[in-house]
């Protein structure tokens, strides 16, 4: 079989990532691997994405940089795939005839079959059907090879789509309707990415809180217990959780799993009740504030982060003022915030009272003034403190290669269970042959702090450093359905 080379972009959010490598699995038997370098590439395909605007955008000027590409090599095959993909279908085609094919969201399990017949036929294609249901919604099993991503750190998707109607929101659109998967297959799965050298998974799903509900398998934090008794798996992360079905026992899993890292995305949105009921977000501040002060009380060190839109229709002064004294009460570790943007087949496109750009990108700038001034205060709060730390490998500075540098002063990098990236080297005690390795866990002194990073040096590391898997009391009956 020839040795084909395949490029993948991914635009968008942790599920896209999952897919795009979905995709490479899939095409793998059929001589494809992958390669970092478009020019070399005889398959390109782009995973899209549709949340606003400008992630659109994104995604047509790459696609209608790649004409020129194929003007040189004609027999160059390009896909779309994802949301936008989703979303536009044959339109894609129309407006972009360099292109070969585009394949939704649904048809992620379809990839190998559509690649093949373009492969034999050279016409183009477009798979958005969903009426099947989604095709690809549990992996494909293969054995890891070497081409596979070797990070400590992976997604593992465990529902698509969404029921909810937040009325900004694509999501539900170019998504579908939410199913759960399997949590044998699930389990599965993780268990398969430990034995290749996974050590921390980040469970997705756009609201992991109704996870198994409709499918009457189990719930998201039965899920995580048994997730929890993976033998060599050391951290345990998710994401979304939406405020509104953010239950008890998840918070509790909080104290109770100690895999389970202390952080927790938990998306405001707004501080308004009155543009909360707009957004159709379904919770008030108070009740989303009374949450915050439980997840404080449970587990007193949590790191909480959020995302923020600004300028929702109809959105006041006396609303976005509400945000910045939400955003104070909550002092958040993190925030992602997003100038509103209208969407297809979003409600609120149609709302009246849009506000101007000016005004969006001023509320912009200041909730990430503040958003910034919080982060920058929790971090320098953990100067001088000791750090647990899971290598994910070299620091960005040192990737981009510090040559001539003694091995001692290498730059490694990892996060702390709160979600926080720390740079760090080897401290004094430490010797070249002390080892420091990818998945491997380490106790890092924090000597400097900025507003996205920490750094440190290693105080203990390798076999030296005894970490707490065992689960807490945690009661299996105690968990709803
Ligand atoms: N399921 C997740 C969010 C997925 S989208 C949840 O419910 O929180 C990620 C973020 O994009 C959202 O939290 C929101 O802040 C932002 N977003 C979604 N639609 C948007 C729009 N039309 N304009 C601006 N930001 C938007
Ligand atoms: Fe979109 Fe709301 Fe669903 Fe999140 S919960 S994906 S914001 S509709
Ligand atoms: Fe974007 Fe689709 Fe994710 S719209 S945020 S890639 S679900």
């Amino acid at each position: 079989m020839d040795t084909k080379l395949l490029y993948i972009d991914t635009i968008g959010c942790q599920m896209n990532v999952y897919d795009s490598e979905q995709f490479a699995k899939g095409l793998r038997p059929m001589g494809y691997t992958l390669t970092s370098s478009l020019d070399t590439a005889n398959l390109v395909i782009v995973n899209t994405c549709s949340i606003r605007e400008k992630a659109q955008q994104k995604a047509f000027s790459f696609l209608g940089r790649l004409a020129t590409l194929k003007r040189k090599k004609p027999d160059l095959i390009i896909g779309v795939g994802g949301c936008v993909a989703q979303q536009e279908g044959s339109r894609i085609l129309e407006r972009m005839p360099h292109l070969d094919f585009v394949f939704g969201t649904y048809a992620v399990g379809r990839l190998p079959k559509i690649v093949k017949e373009i492969e034999l036929k050279r016409r183009s294609f477009v798979d958005i059907d969903n009426s099947g249901g989604i095709d690809g919604l549990e992996p494909i099993a293969v054995v890891p090879s070497a081409e596979d991503n070797q990070s400590p750190t992976r997604f593992v998707t465990i529902m698509r789509g969404c029921d909810n109607h937040c009325t900004y929101c694509v999501v539900p659109h170019v998504r579908g309707r939410e199913v759960s998967r399997n949590p044998a297959n699930i389990l599965r799965e993780i268990r398969n990415l430990v034995k290749s050298g996974v050590r921390e998974i980040t469970l997705l799903g756009q609201n992991v809180n109704s996870f198994g509900k409709k499918e009457g398998s189990c719930s998201f934090p039965e899920l995580l217990f048994q997730i929890h008794d993976i033998e060599d798996l050391l951290r345990i992360r998710f994401t979304t959780s939406h405020p509104k079905d953010l239950s008890r026992n998840l918070i509790d899993a909080f104290s109770g799993l100690n895999k389970l890292c202390k952080h927790i995305h938990l998306p405001v949105q707004s501080g308004s009740n009155l543009i909360l009921r707009r957004m159709n977000r379904k919770y008030t501040r108070e009740e989303y504030l009374e949450k915050v002060d439980r997840l404080h009380s449970i587990c007193p060190d949590i790191a909480i982060s959020t995302d923020i839109i600004l300028g929702f229709p109809g959105e006041t002064s006396e609303d976005f003022d509400k945000t910045l004294d939400l955003i104070n009460k909550v002092e958040y570790d993190n925030l992602f915030a997003f100038k509103y943007s209208d969407r297809p087949y979003a409600l609120a496109t149609g709302y009246p009272g849009k506000v101007s750009e000016l005004v969006k990108k001023e509320r912009l700038e200041a909730v990430l003034d503040l958003g910034k001034e919080y982060a920058a205060k929790k971090n320098r709060s953990l100067v001088g403190s000791t750090e647990l730390i899971l290598v994910e490998g070299f620091s960005k500075k040192q990737r981009k290669s510090v040559s001539g540098r003694k091995i001692n002063d290498r730059q490694w990098s990892g996060r702390t269970s709160t979600n926080k990236i720390v740079n760090f080297t080897k401290g004094r005690g430490f010797y070249s042959n002390d080892v420091i390795s990818k998945g491997q866990m380490i106790r890092v002194q924090i000597d400097k702090a900025s507003v996205h990073s920490l750094s440190g040096t290693v105080v203990e590391g390798g076999e030296k450093v005894s970490v707490s898997t065992k689960q807490r009391v945690f009661p299996p009956e105690l968990v709803e359905a």
